[in-house]
């Protein structure tokens, strides 16, 4: 008899980023004419920037003709795009070869689909608060799963220790959703521990274009070591504003290599069978990205939102409420005031000021009690999100 997957009844009954749409839905249902300020799911709000949208519509012109139709694409990218991708790994002064990168449909997919390489015996750690698609994907698949709870004393950056002893080591730098970013020796002492314990560590750069501080690695292989450790994965959709549009690409070294097997050669293999590749659209479209043009055209757009940050940030200094993140991150995540939960306050914001952010607990239990902010929203509602919030907090 066929047997459905009956871990789906242990997740929660619903992904945390549509509660908070549902709830904001149910908030204007009932509160007809109001208007709110969303601060909470992280999601672009700055449209795609010209020279991508350029190459798009070039590109949908070649799938019109003859002589410049393209069918399947390789499954691992682009030739070209993996090429830019490595050169531009390269000006930040990482070497890579170009087969180490492999075009996906986004950080998120990709962030599943690897977990084949592994057996579903192998356990996992996910340092939390944490994006919820770590322990998601995880449970379904049955893996024992190590919660590892970081804290406002360690600055939400824990070091590697027994209790993280796992065969999979989740690590995302800058985090969602604390908005902290590891060192570049906090984050060595992770690829050091992953080697000497034999674990590999999925390490998510979705953020790392909001890195200012020199001392905070923008890859995890600008570290000793983390070339025989090391998957990253990294998207276009926050440095570029892919978020609907879908191109990422994920690092597997040559030198990974565990039980005798190299993951570079399994994931491309993988590949294979299980993708026929990023449209050659899209894949122009992510190649205009690492143009100079692209690359001046996107910086522009995250001056944008790191003034959105900034905003966020003077509001909370202002009112001496304690937080992490906004500097090297496109997150706050802040104390919620007198002891308030997450959740509580949630729903105290939106109907005192009616901006919404996300409660700390739906990124795992030791989220209670903090609360984040995403600084992709509109410029000028997140002015007035950040104001409201700071005289709310002031009134106390
Ligand atoms: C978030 O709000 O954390 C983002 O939307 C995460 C994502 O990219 O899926």
């Amino acid at each position: 008899m066929l047997k459905p997957n009956t871990r789906y009844g242990d997740l929660k009954e619903a992904y945390l980023f549509n509660t908070i749409y549902r709830k904001t839905n149910e908030y204007l249902i009932s509160n007809a004419g109001k208007k709110v300020f969303r601060m909470g799911v992280g999601d672009v709000s700055l449209p795609l920037c010209p020279a991508v949208i350029q190459a798009l519509h070039a590109a949908v012109e070649d799938q019109g003709r003859a002589a410049t139709f393209h069918g399947y694409m390789p499954e691992a990218g682009d030739p070209a795009l993996r090429k830019a991708i490595a050169e531009h790994y390269r000006d930040g002064g990482v070497e890579m070869d170009e087969h180490e990168i492999f075009v996906s449909s986004g950080a998120c997919d990709d962030l599943g689909d690897i977990l084949e390489l592994f057996e579903r015996d192998n356990s996992v750690m996910v340092i939390e608060p944490a994006y919820p698609e770590y322990v998601d994907t995880n449970l379904l698949a049955g893996r024992r799963i190590i919660h590892l709870s970081s804290n406002e004393e360690k600055g939400f950056l824990p070091e590697p220790c027994e209790e993280a002893r796992a065969d999979i080591l989740y690590i995302c730098s800058p985090n969602n959703p604390t908005g902290a970013a590891f060192s570049r020796s906090g984050l060595q002492a992770w690829v050091d521990f992953a080697n000497e314990i034999g674990a590999v560590i999925l390490f998510d750069a979705a953020y790392e274009i909001f890195i200012e501080d020199k001392e905070i690695p923008h890859s995890i292989y600008e570290l000793e070591g983390a070339d025989r450790c090391a998957i990253e994965i990294c998207s276009l959709s926050k440095t570029a504003g892919f978020t609907g549009t879908r191109v990422g690409y994920t690092v597997v070294p040559r030198n990974l290599i565990r039980g005798g097997m190299n993951l570079n050669e399994m994931w491309a293999r993988n590949r294979e069978t299980r993708t026929n590749g990023v449209s050659y659209i899209l894949q122009k479209g992510a190649l205009a990205v690492f143009t100079p043009e692209g690359q001046r055209q996107i910086r522009d757009n995250l001056r944008i939102y790191k003034e959105n940050a900034a905003c966020f940030m003077r509001a909370l200094e202002a009112a001496g409420i304690w937080y992490t993140g906004g500097k090297n991150a496109p997150y706050l995540w802040m104390k919620c005031p007198d002891g308030m939960s997450g959740w509580g306050f949630f729903d105290y914001l939106l109907k005192e000021i009616q901006v919404v952010g996300i409660p700390g607990e739906g990124f795992g239990a030791c989220g209670r009690g903090y609360f984040r902010f995403s600084a992709f929203g509109n410029p000028e509602e997140t002015k007035e999100a950040a104001n409201r919030l700071y005289h709310l907090l002031e009134r106390g």
